[in-house]
């Protein structure tokens, strides 16, 4: 359990006995209107990316296909999260600095984002990151 406001959901199950059908919609499961959407596949063994934070984008993070970690770092708990079901989806607040690592080689991290891609809405400086959010 994560004690900030980033958060694990687990998406219901629809399934019958063609298989399995998952559904993510804005403003429901999700508390945010999507406004871009990417995934990050064919991760190189050992990699370990993210290294960031925001000033506003909200995400949720789901692996589609296989699994991998994030870790967390709100400047007041530091967490590691597991991605390992097409239903699990972390809710991923600005405030928090994460790392993405131990991709299994299927892994396909679907990402759904509240903003479009701007580059200064990142924070990849960790001392400017404790500055903006530290307190
Ligand atoms: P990068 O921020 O390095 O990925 P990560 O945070 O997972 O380590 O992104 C890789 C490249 O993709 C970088 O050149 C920026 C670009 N990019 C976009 O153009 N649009 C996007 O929505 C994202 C997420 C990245």
């Amino acid at each position: 359990m994560l004690v900030s406001s980033s958060k694990i959901v687990e998406i219901g199950e629809l399934g019958d006995e063609r298989g399995y059908l998952a559904v993510l919609e804005q403003n429901k499961l999700l508390p945010f209107e999507i406004n871009r959407v990417f995934y990050i596949y064919k991760t190189s063994p050992g990699v370990r990316r993210g290294f960031h934070a925001h000033y506003k984008t909200r995400q949720a993070l789901v692996c589609v296909s296989g699994a991998c970690k994030v870790y967390l770092d709100n400047t007041i708990r530091k967490t590691d999260v597991l991605l390992d079901s097409p239903r699990k989806v972390l809710i991923l607040e600005p405030s928090d600095w994460h790392e993405m690592y131990d991709f299994s080689p299927d892994c396909v991290l679907l990402v759904l984002a509240s903003h479009l891609y701007d580059p200064e809405d990142y924070i990849r400086d960790y001392d400017q990151f404790l500055e903006v959010y530290g307190g």
